[in-house]
């Protein structure tokens, strides 16, 4: 159950007092229109859409783009599933030799309008995100206690969504990774749930994306049979864990079989499962 109500962290400041106190990220930048790079990736942490967070940052898993870059490989495609607002990609981006990028998201884009010094977020379908206050940060979770959600969609939602206008859409791609889109970097919303991708590639990279606080079992099979049915043969699988330091697991596609290639830290958490996964979906 979480506590949905929480102070900004830049109105907190850094206080031992204060450090005791529920807090968010300061998302008021992005929605302000006027956050630097590395603002646009600190606010993109505040964001949750459903169990997911948007959370990220720059050079978040470089030793997996240094092995990656030291195959010394020109990948096909390359699909980067869930990559948030694209910061973490950056490194990729940068450094690995590709004839095309696809930096894709479920949650590519939000709804949000200001009405009495606070910024109302709303997903792609209109259902109320957050509140985003200059001192608290107020979530519509419903993993929140049941009676304090009840007042919060009616207190703090209901006038909001009245005017909602479905015409304020803000992209959530970092300025950054905006200026670099061009014929071979394609930014795409992409649900990993709903099919495989549109393209067959020869690297997926899937960082802090596949965990059991985000998916139920049922989703995860599902996830992991779509990420191999957009493999073509000889493809890498790359999945990164969101610990406190860096482990991924690189996995390759051959001959219709999923085997481990390499890892790094202690390995991808869920390796075996997505090999019992892959047997099922190649069987
Ligand atoms: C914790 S963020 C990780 C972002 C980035 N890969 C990184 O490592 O910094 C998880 C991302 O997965 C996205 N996501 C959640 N469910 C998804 C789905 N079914 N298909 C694709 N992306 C999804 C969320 O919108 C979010 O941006």
């Amino acid at each position: 159950m979480n506590f949905p109500i929480k102070f900004n962290e830049d109105f907190l400041g850094n206080s031992f007092f204060s450090s005791l106190l529920p807090r968010s990220f300061n998302c008021l930048p992005l929605l302000q229109g006027k956050a630097s790079p590395s603002q646009f990736a600190r606010s993109m942490c505040a964001l949750k859409f459903a169990r997911t967070f948007k959370s990220t940052a720059f050079r978040r898993y470089p030793l997996t783009i240094d092995y990656l870059s030291s195959l010394d490989v020109r990948f096909t495609n390359i699909i980067d599933i869930g990559c948030s607002d694209g910061s973490a990609s950056l490194d990729a981006l940068r450094r690995l030799n590709f004839n095309c990028y696809y930096l894709t998201d479920k949650n590519i884009n939000l709804y949000c309008h200001e009405l009495n010094n606070a910024y109302f977020v709303f997903d792609s379908c209109g259902i109320p995100l957050l509140r985003a206050g200059r001192r608290l940060t107020i979530y519509n979770d419903s993993n929140s206690p049941r009676l304090l959600n009840f007042f919060i969609t009616k207190l703090v939602f209901l006038d909001s969504l009245k005017r909602l206008h479905l015409n304020n859409s803000l992209l959530l791609i970092n300025p950054c990774i905006l200026s670099l889109q061009s014929g071979n970097v394609r930014i795409l919303s992409y649900d990993v749930l709903r099919k495989p991708f549109l393209a067959k590639s020869t690297l997926i990279i899937a960082a802090n994306i596949f965990n059991d606080s985000y998916f139920s079992e049922h989703e995860l099979k599902l996830a992991f049979s779509n990420v191999i049915k957009s493999c073509l043969p000889g493809a890498l699988i790359c999945l990164i864990d969101n610990r406190k330091y860096e482990s991924a697991t690189i996995f390759q596609f051959r001959d219709n079989k999923i085997s481990v290639k390499h890892h790094i830290g202690d390995g991808f958490s869920l390796s075996s499962f997505f090999l019992e996964c892959a047997k099922e979906t190649n069987s």
